[in-house]
């Protein structure tokens, strides 16, 4: 009987300590590997930085190291690659892709935007570097507010690709804006009704809740905010149980950095789904070791695109230093 192989089962030797092996690598090559909080528990432990979207941002923007790894999806090592030009930045899996980037396709969002002559665009990061060239500012579930607050109030506005975090930012600032109707296919997978019932037998749980929510599921929550603000959050604040309706891969540091506490993943609608981001989760610690020992898959930008999308990426670092 025969056995088939996973790529990776088949040159990755059994016997090799992955976490030493990339610690090797890491100084052999001078890389820093960034992760997201939704990365598998492995890669966040063999990470240099775990952070929300604009952490990570920052961190790539200020790195000294020759070669990024980024331990996320393909519009965040995208985002590293316009930051920084001359460092070689590599995806473990380039197929990790976003479904709230892939519901903005270009073609289409520069016929949208047509339609509104003299709103400046603002774009939430998780789009592609096309989207972002086409951008004015760039923002992220952190900043989103404090960027559409910077906004004088008779300048019309477009927010893309996620019509949930706008919505969310048109609550919080009371500003109307125009919205792309793109959405994330985990956040949206969350069930309002199974949340109610999940509070019920917790009562004494606070429900902490990402901003790519519906605004159904949100109005349940005692603390919205990027995945970094739910961390410190959740640190911070003295009950012991929460019910965390974002992607649980978040719940390790959470776990880490608030030992002792109880963290309660939101259940999604579906009886047998879970809410792992099917894109974040294509990454393996073999998939991150041999992206390392083969320098490949890289990201590459033609410079006319990346320095087009570098504009808006500027703006926002300024706008939320
Ligand atoms: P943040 O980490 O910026 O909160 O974003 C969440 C997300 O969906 C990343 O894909
Ligand atoms: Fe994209 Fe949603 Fe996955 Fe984040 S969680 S990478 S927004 S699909």
């Amino acid at each position: 009987m025969f056995t088939t192989l996973s790529p990776t089962a088949a040159v990755v030797p059994g016997r090799l300590d992955l976490f030493e092996a990339i610690e090797t690598l890491k100084q052999e090559l001078n890389a820093v590997i960034l992760a997201h909080y939704y990365q598998d528990p492995d890669i966040q432990d063999v990470a240099d930085y775990i952070g929300d979207s604009l952490g990570l941002s920052r961190q790539a923007a200020s790195t000294d190291a020759d070669v990024i790894v980024f331990a996320g999806v393909h519009f965040m090592a995208e985002t590293a690659k316009i930051l920084n030009p001359t460092k070689q930045v590599l995806l473990p899996d380039l197929d990790a892709g976003c479904s709230l980037a892939d519901s903005c396709p270009p073609e289409a969002f520069a016929a949208f935007k047509a339609q509104y002559p003299g709103h400046v665009v603002i774009s939430y990061i998780n789009c592609t570097a096309q989207i972002k060239a086409m951008s004015d500012v760039i923002c992220t579930s952190s900043n989103a507010v404090k960027i559409v607050q910077q906004i004088p109030a008779d300048q019309p506005i477009i927010f893309a690709p996620d019509q949930n975090l706008g919505r969310y930012v048109m609550a919080q600032t009371g500003r109307d804006m125009v919205l792309w109707p793109g959405s994330c296919m985990v956040h949206e997978t969350f069930s309002e009704k199974k949340l109610v019932q999940l509070q019920m037998e917790h009562p004494d749980s606070e429900v902490i809740a990402h901003p790519e929510c519906e605004a159904a599921v949100l109005r349940h929550a005692h603390y919205i905010g990027s995945t970094t603000a739910l961390l410190n959050y959740a640190q911070a604040s003295p009950k012991q149980t929460f019910i965390v309706v974002t992607e649980p891969g978040i719940i390790h540091q959470m776990e880490k950095e608030a030992p002792g506490k109880r963290f309660i993943p939101a259940p999604p609608t579906a009886s047998c789904a879970c809410n792992e981001c099917p894109h974040m989760r294509l990454n393996t610690l073999e998939k991150l070791y041999l992206a390392m020992k083969n320098r490949q898959p890289e990201i590459t930008l033609a410079e006319e695109l990346r320095l087009a999308a570098l504009a808006p990426m500027q703006r926002m670092l300024e706008m939320s230093a």
